[in-house]
């Protein structure tokens, strides 16, 4: 059946298009499933086909990209688009204060709002009438380019505001950034298609809207976060920034889900200490925090300085990326073997430490980055995460830059170097023949989610070998007060301290004594998995690889190489030993995986636990057969909430799961194993 619209059953849908869209991308709290979006924007795209003339700019349909120009047209801005000023230690700051306060002449107490100070591009929207209008880059800060077309492309940008009360001029200005989830899955991309990826989200984000054509900035996953009115004409705002943001976010627009606001300077580096603990787990980039005095009249009064003004001040994080040169290139070789090549850099302060090594990964990368020894390089370091060259600078490249070759023989024990088809990791041939195989062995067996044997750490590890004291990890247990006492930086105490330790991590569980073994692919999760559905060493050592398959998460990679693990008569040879020695566990009854009370449950951990640590608590529930994930969605079950819980609370909340604090956690938990 055909069915005729009218014109306001149009604009009915237009609306509702708008409302869901709000929902999806401006509060992250979608209202209907996708499909039935689709459904909608067919259903409008449909009617505004069979009547054209009622297609108008504001149509939600319109966000699909226009047609290419071949330039962009200048704009300029009525209000010149500032910049701010920065600090870079808490004195800067402190500073930042008392010359407000010497200039309001007023001791009185001040009230700051703090957001996150997003790293992508700045950009002004104009609406008239409620409308989107034109849309601007910040430019020189007078003059921009019209990039209306890219950004009417960018879901969180509404097209007409929502609601009502408007001025009837309405210039909003914020940042549009690309998410860190959506940078790594468009870089994927990239590669994976022989493309040239993006070196930063900020890079990524200003890359897409520098397009002429938008049909290619409507494929990238973009997002604007508004932080302040421009120009507003016949109409009015609140006095209080905080309080406009808020209004902007009513009319439509994203607005920081960080934001604060707070008494004193104190407070404010407080909030940047606080934020910088988070800033890894945000969902996109943020390069310091923006302090702005919140009472516009008060901002008034203060005014600008050159090209920034008195009432604000970005305080920036330790930057993430420095440059520095590559002095060598030096392969590592790791547990199972894996050749990694590591790249010895000029020492440079970067994420707010020292960086003189970084990962190159593997050839593949290096010949991707075309990286040579004696370039300038562009070195990351974001929060815990190891130090990554991520590109370049070809234009520094000295004459004599040495291309790196991979080497055929492994650099330790000179055992040939293979590398399987299809994979990118090259591994050394010489097993636990190869010392660096051995000592990274070793290392992972005494570690703490391992045997936890305190006191054994790397250093130490590798005298031991070094010294011959030490070949297997059977051979740990034979150790002698007196070889110990002999190894350099060791006396009599911490020998003690240690053959303490190694008797104390004999008692130990069927789970962390596999993990300990050190099997390829057998982390933490699987090594729980083998001890539930097993019970004993015994029937882990002699199962078939069918068998394994109905492991919960073992496929038949992970099942091949657990299976090979135990063929190796030197390996069931130094199980006897290290049982021999007097490694023990209690034999459970094996657990069919399906009668654990929490399979397939999953949990969400958030905020900080005061009886136990996250560790902890993700074994707990793993024991008990729940799935423990890092991000919260329809999929979660339950999100244990600890103090401080920030957004992944506030997502729960608006999904409207099961949030359970920690006490009660703790009282489930009891319930639980029962
Ligand atoms: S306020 C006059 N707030 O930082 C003050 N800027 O260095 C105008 N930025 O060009 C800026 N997050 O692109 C402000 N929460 C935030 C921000 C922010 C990022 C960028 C913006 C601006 C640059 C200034």
């Amino acid at each position: 059946m055909i069915q005729t619209y009218n014109r306001k059953q149009l604009e009915q849908l237009k609306e509702e298009i708008n409302q869901h869209n709000y929902r999806y991308y401006v509060l992250d709290d979608p209202s209907v499933p996708d499909a039935e979006y689709d459904r909608l924007m067919r259903q409008l795209q449909a009617i505004e086909t069979e009547h054209p003339e009622w297609l108008t700019p504001d149509s939600p349909s319109q966000r699909i990209g226009a047609n290419p120009l071949s330039a962009f047209s200048e704009i300029v801005h009525q209000i010149p688009m500032l910049s701010l000023d920065n600090a870079f230690s808490d004195e800067e700051l402190l500073d930042f204060e008392r010359r407000i306060k010497e200039r309001l002449k007023s001791d009185a107490e001040i009230e700051y709002a703090c957001e996150p100070k997003l790293d992508g591009i700045a950009v002004s929207l104009l609406y008239r009438d409620g409308l989107f209008v034109q849309g601007a880059t910040r430019g020189d800060g007078y003059r921009g380019e019209d990039i209306s077309q890219n950004l009417r492309t960018i879901p969180s940008i509404p097209l007409k505001l929502i609601g009502e009360g408007w001025p009837r001029i309405l210039e909003v200005r914020g940042e549009v950034y690309m998410p860190k989830k959506g940078f790594e899955e468009f870089n994927r991309r990239a590669l994976a298609a022989d493309e040239k990826p993006f070196v930063n989200p900020r890079n990524a984000a200003a890359g897409s809207l520098r397009q002429l054509d938008p049909k290619i900035t409507a494929k990238r996953p973009l997002e604007m976060c508004c932080y302040s009115a421009g120009l507003v004409e016949d109409g009015e705002l609140p006095d209080r920034h905080t309080q406009v943001l808020q209004q902007l976010h009513q009319w439509g627009f994203r607005v920081n889900d960080q934001m604060s606001v707070v008494r004193g300077i104190d407070a404010c580096i407080n909030y940047y200490r606080q934020l910088g603990n988070k800033r890894d787990q945000l969902h996109y980039e943020i390069d310091g925090i923006v302090f702005k005095v919140n009472s516009l009249p008060l901002q008034q009064a203060l005014g600008f300085v050159s090209r920034a003004p008195r009432w604000a001040i970005a305080y920036k994080f330790p930057a993430q990326e420095e440059m520095t040169r590559l002095l060598d290139v030096e392969f590592q070789v790791g547990r199972t073997g894996a050749i990694t090549p590591v790249a010895r850099l000029q020492p440079v302060f970067v994420g707010g430490v020292t960086v003189s090594n970084a990962t190159l990964h593997n050839m593949d990368e290096i010949e991707r980055l075309d990286v040579r020894v004696g370039d300038t390089v562009i070195v990351r370091r974001a929060g815990d995460v190891i130090p990554q060259v991520v590109s370049v600078v070809l234009a520094q490249r000295p004459d004599d830059a040495e291309v790196i070759s991979f080497p055929s023989r492994c650099p330790v024990c000179d055992s040939e170097i293979l590398r399987n088809i299809g994979e990118a990791v090259a591994r050394c041939t010489g097993g636990l023949y190869c010392s660096a195989q051995r000592k990274q062995a070793i290392k992972h067996f005494a570690s703490r989610k391992a045997m936890d044997i305190e006191g054994l750490g790397d250093k130490l590890v590798d005298a031991l070998v070094d010294e011959g004291l030490v070949e297997t990890v059977a051979d740990i247990f034979n150790l002698r007060s007196e070889q110990l006492s002999k190894l350099e930086r060791m006396g009599d105490k911490s020998a003690d301290n240690l053959l303490k330790a190694l008797e104390k991590s004999k008692k130990t569980s069927l789970n962390r004594f596999i993990y300990a073994l050190g099997i390829r692919e057998v982390g933490e999760a699987t090594a729980l998995n083998l001890a539930n559905h097993f019970g004993s060493l015994e029937k882990v050592q002699t199962a078939s690889e069918e068998s394994l398959l109905s492991v919960p998460d073992i496929g038949p990679i992970v099942a091949k190489h657990i299976n090979t693990f135990f063929q190796q008569p030197h390996n069931l040879d130094i199980i006897a030993q290290l049982r021999t020695a007097g490694v023990h566990w209690p034999e459970n009854e094996p657990r069919p995986v399906a009668e654990l009370p929490l399979q397939g449950k999953t949990f969400v951990l958030t905020g900080t636990l005061e009886r136990m640590t996250r560790d902890q608590a993700k074994a707990e529930l793993q024991a008990l057969g729940a799935k423990v994930s890092g991000s919260v969605s329809a999929k979660t079950d339950y999100l244990v909430a600890g103090t401080n819980a920030g957004s992944k609370l506030s997502k729960a909340k608006s999904l409207e799961l099961e949030i359970i604090d920690e006490e009660e956690f703790i009282r489930c938990l009891s319930e639980w194993r029962a």
